[in-house]
């Protein structure tokens, strides 16, 4: 996790490392990630498949005889950095004209085989419901023949294959709840490159929170586009297909929470991302019952202005927004709240983009990851209006909103000063080996002195001072 929270673009990468496997095949792989929490989450279960196959890893891919990029297309410029990454292999593939190059991910799903013409250098492309065809396209390749598998699929969920944790620190996984979504927002790909919304049983989610926690993990965060509308009916069939019995019998979000909460009480549970027109105050009440629910909500609004949120199809009102807002400072007073806001999308106005701060200032959020929109391609929004906010308009409104953020972020942090936190210590500050660092249940970033302390251990940390986003304090 970042020490950093207040960011305008969540993508980065990073070489991710396997454990060796029981019958190393001999062949080297170098497997990097871009984009969100679930993308790395991805990646754990393509390192499974591949461990499993023999494949031992490798972090410089002038080494590997596979290099696989787990893709991100949210943002023009996240496809950028991706194909700029690359060029950088090529300088490996001319060393090694053996060397396999797989694209994988959501822009692999949505260039298709169109990216093998158009990046010569790639091998194989491999969509986000195909992981499981892997070992295949890789021995078509090896064969010398291109290999796409860019199938989506309505059931696929891995829920059977353990994912082998990747460039972790041992104490916080990530679990996937859920695949796909069916919002349809009308700025967004990710319903064209990851398919229809499915849940996964709740059984195995649980079993794999209990199996991390006896490996020593602390912190589990279950992950979905919209963990809200997560509904387990025995055989994933959709709501409007259910008896009303049927969805009484039916495993909800607060029921899978609660199990996972269950799971034991030293084990932190985190969650995201939440939609605020399918957030019940269910999943209020039972995060305020349970202490190792992190009191930490991330509740994108997009926007503060009603017109342009029907615009955006993401069928809530301000006023519905500020009402869910209301009910968590009611049922659980000291959560902290994050939020994603687009600028500058199709046709607003200057007075929207004040709504927009208003609504900032209403709530004060604690974090934010703000953006500004970049048209995608097949979107509801690409079909239907014009990109015509100008891109220094664009940027000018992004800038006033990171500003008025980073005020809110210190605000909030700076609230922490003198009190005492619980804190799960996540590994040693970048910034001194003396000092260890680790999250309180709002998830911001607390750092104190190392003492004997160490990764996985609950501390009482009281809070000294403050950067804009940091506590700074000593345990006691
Ligand atoms: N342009 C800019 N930001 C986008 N997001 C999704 N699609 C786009 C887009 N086309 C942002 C939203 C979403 C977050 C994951 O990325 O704020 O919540
Ligand atoms: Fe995209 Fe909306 Fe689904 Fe989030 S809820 S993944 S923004 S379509």
């Amino acid at each position: 996790m970042s020490e950093n929270k207040v960011i305008d673009e969540s993508i980065q990468g990073e070489a991710l490392m396997i454990e060796k496997p029981e019958k190393a095949n001999g062949k080297k792989l170098f497997l990097e990630s871009y984009g969100c929490a679930m993308n790395f989450s991805d990646s754990e279960i393509v390192a499974s498949i591949l461990k499993d196959e023999g494949y031992t890893t490798t972090n410089d891919f002038f080494e590997a005889d596979v290099i696989f990029v787990n893709t991100c297309a949210i943002r023009e410029g996240a496809e950028q950095r991706v194909r700029q990454r690359l060029t950088e292999y090529k300088k490996a593939k001319k060393g090694n004209p053996e060397l396999i190059v797989g694209v994988l991910g959501c822009m692999a799903e949505r260039l298709k085989s169109k990216f093998l013409e158009e990046e010569k250098l790639v091998d194989i492309v491999v969509g986000p419901d195909a992981y499981r065809d892997l070992p295949n396209l890789i021995a078509s390749a090896e064969d010398g023949n291109k290999a796409v598998n860019v199938l989506l699929s309505k059931e696929e969920t891995y829920a059977d294959i353990t994912p082998v944790r990747l460039g972790g620190n041992g104490v916080n996984a990530f679990i996937s709840i859920t695949r796909g979504c069916d919002n349809m927002c009308a700025f967004c790909v990710v319903p064209f490159t990851r398919g229809r919304e499915r849940s996964r049983d709740p059984e195995t989610i649980v079993k794999e929170a209990q199996d991390l926690f006896n490996d020593g993990y602390r912190e589990v965060t279950l992950l979905g586009q919209n963990v809200d509308s997560y509904l387990w009916t025995g055989g994933g069939l959709k709501k409007e297909n259910l008896s009303t019995d049927e969805i009484k019998n039916a495993t909800t979000f607060s029921q899978l929470l609660e199990k996972v909460a269950l799971v034991n009480p030293e084990l932190r549970v985190r969650f995201s991302t939440s939609h605020p027109k399918d957030m019940t105050d269910d999943v209020l009440y039972t995060i305020a019952k349970y202490e190792n629910i992190c009191s930490y909500i991330h509740l994108p609004v997009q926007s503060g202005n009603t017109r342009v949120l029907e615009m955006m199809n993401r069928g809530y009102t301000r006023e519905w927004y500020l009402n869910r807002i209301d009910a968590i400072r009611r049922i659980i007073p000291d959560c902290s709240i994050s939020m994603d806001i687009i600028t500058g999308f199709c046709s607003e106005t200057e007075e929207e983009h004040q709504d927009t701060l208003s609504l900032m200032e209403a709530v004060k959020y604690d974090f934010g990851y703000m953006f500004a929109y970049s048209e995608r391609p097949k979107t509801l929004a690409e079909r239907k209006y014009k990109d015509d906010v100008p891109a220094e308009v664009k940027s000018r409104r992004l800038s006033e909103i990171v500003a008025l953020q980073l005020e809110h972020s210190a605000m909030r942090t700076k609230r922490g000063v003198g009190k005492v936190h619980k804190v799960l210590v996540e590994g040693v500050s970048k910034k001194s080996k003396e000092q260890l660092f680790g999250r309180n249940t709002q998830s911001t970033v607390v750092v104190f002195p190392k003492e004997n302390f160490k990764p996985g251990d609950y501390v009482n940390v009281l809070a000294e001072s403050c950067t804009g986003a940091t506590l700074i304090g000593k345990a006691i």
